[in-house]
């Protein structure tokens, strides 16, 4: 049986991840309207990634004998400055999610809840991964500058993101 405590932070959480994917969602939009949608791609597939952080969060819920419960999804801005501005978020967005995650796993020890400790050491890894991820990708943004031929040939090889 889970505490209230952390049944209530699990549900943060699944909330969260639910942002996550209408975050990368909002911005995939971004980018195809942009004309790189190769980028719109590679975000659309990780929105995808989130949906099934959630899922993962709220079938544990379920499963150690708590009640997932949804909450309202705050909405995320339609636009940014530019392709780099908006990559740059990506990375900080997935710094402030290992940040939460970490929080829930101090949670965790600090309430001897050796389960959900276990469990959380997948998305501890996890989070090692998208951090890599969006920043190799922010790298050769800043990399290019604002010349736009590297750029689209980026945009070509996100493209292939399934
Ligand atoms: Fe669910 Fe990108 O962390």
């Amino acid at each position: 049986m889970l505490k209230p405590t952390i049944e209530a932070a699990l549900n943060r959480q699944v909330n969260r991840e639910l942002y996550s994917a209408y975050l990368y969602l909002a911005m995939s939009s971004y980018y195809d309207s942009i004309n790189l949608a190769g980028f719109g791609q590679w975000l659309r597939v990780q929105a995808r990634e989130e949906l099934e952080h959630a899922m993962k969060i709220y079938d544990y819920i379920g499963d150690a004998g708590g009640r997932p419960v949804m909450e309202a999804i705050e909405a995320p801005q339609k636009d940014w400055n530019g392709a780099k501005v908006a990559f740059a978020e990506v990375l900080a967005h997935e710094q402030a999610v290992t940040g939460m995650i970490n929080d829930l796993m101090d949670l965790a020890i600090k309430e001897n809840d050796y389960a959900t400790r276990e469990f959380l050491g997948w998305f501890v890894t996890e989070q090692v991964e998208e951090e890599k991820n969006a920043g190799d990708i922010l790298v050769q943004i800043e990399k290019f500058g604002d010349a736009a031929g590297p750029l689209f040939s980026l945009d070509r090889s996100l493209a292939a993101r399934q």
